[in-house]
């Protein structure tokens, strides 16, 4: 098995910083340790989180035409590969030369390209562990290889919209080639439909969200108490966004190394924004971070957009 070439660990001093402002908030990534990757999976099981399923009949319904946009024989670059279902699927239409799936959450990383190359045995591996939630950057080596930065699952909605452009523009920059992104984007829709995927009636979303405060205990040696917190999840329409937050039972205070945190009840703590887009809001989107968009596949409803799109710069090939 390939090792893991780069292991980028998260500053907990912004951690800190944001657990002391007012309101406070925990970055989304770190909802993704171990456990909450397994619990994301399960999230993804879920009948009311129709994300994962509705992207997952777009790609198999238009699978002929995606695989013609972007060509064959590329280095998948696979953007919080998770367990790597997204990408297995695609690797042998694709023909891809080189998978390089990247995730925060390295433990379960490792575990799940371990079946990946025992079934395609030739395919080379080159797992990356890191956050790339700040940028990205690829080894030497891979900077040559002409890559379709794969993005799926609409985890491009965890940024604010101008960071997203900002994010986008930097895979630009992350490579030597000019590499064609293929991007997953859940689109609005009627807020009770949103809502319910986050607030799912087996509270598989709220062990998720509760959990990164045991990942927050972990890494800056704190004393949440779960029992304490109740989930939150709401679709905030002005903002264009799902809002999870953690909500305090009752009044208490927080404690870690050189710092502690009161909080009132009811007070809350903002885990993740998750933006919904419009096809005009991501056009404007891609065009804001100097892509052109080539190609837009959606299901019937419009709940989803798969997208196919390129440097503006580097259009001809
Ligand atoms: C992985 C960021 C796309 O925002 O829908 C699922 C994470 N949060 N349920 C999303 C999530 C709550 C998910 N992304």
């Amino acid at each position: 098995m390939p090792d893991l070439e780069i292991v980028h660990h998260a500053a907990p001093q912004a951690l800190s910083t944001q657990l002391m402002a007012a309101p406070a908030s925990i970055p989304p990534k770190y909802l993704y340790d171990e456990l909450g990757s397994r619990l994301f999976e399960a999230i993804c099981l879920l009948p009311e989180y129709y994300p994962t399923r509705t992207e997952a009949a777009i790609f198999q319904q238009h699978q002929d035409e995606i695989i013609e946009a972007v060509g064959l024989g590329r280095t998948l670059v696979d953007l919080g590969a998770g367990n790597c279902a997204k990408a297995a699927r695609l690797i042998p239409a694709l023909q891809t030369a080189h998978y390089v799936p990247i995730d925060i959450s390295v433990d379960f990383l490792k575990q799940a390209i371990l079946p990946l190359q025992q079934l395609y045995p030739h395919l080379p591996i080159t797992p990356l562990g890191m956050d790339f939630s700040q940028g990205i950057e690829l080894p030497k080596s891979l900077r040559e290889e002409r890559c379709i930065f794969f993005y799926p699952g609409s985890s491009i909605g965890n940024f604010q919209p101008d960071e997203a452009a900002q994010f986008l523009q930097r895979l630009t920059a992350a490579s030597d080639q000019p590499s064609d992104l293929l991007i997953g984007v859940d689109l609005e829709k009627p807020a009770h439909v949103l809502e319910a995927a986050y607030n799912d009636a087996l509270g598989v979303t709220a062990a998720f969200n509760l959990n990164v405060l045991r990942h927050v205990n972990r890494l800056l040696g704190s004393d949440f108490d779960t029992h304490d917190w109740r989930h939150i999840a709401l679709f905030n329409q002005a903002e264009h966004r799902v809002e999870m937050h953690l909500e305090a039972r009752r009044a208490l205070t927080v404690h870690w190394p050189a710092h502690s945190r009161r909080f009132r009840q009811s007070e809350r703590i903002h885990t993740e924004s998750s933006y919904k887009y419009t096809k005009k809001s991501l056009n404007d989107l891609l065009e804001h971070a100097r892509y052109k968009l080539c190609n837009t596949w959606t299901d019937a409803n419009d709940w989803f957009a798969i997208v196919h799109a390129r440097p503006a710069h580097s259009i001809t090939r």
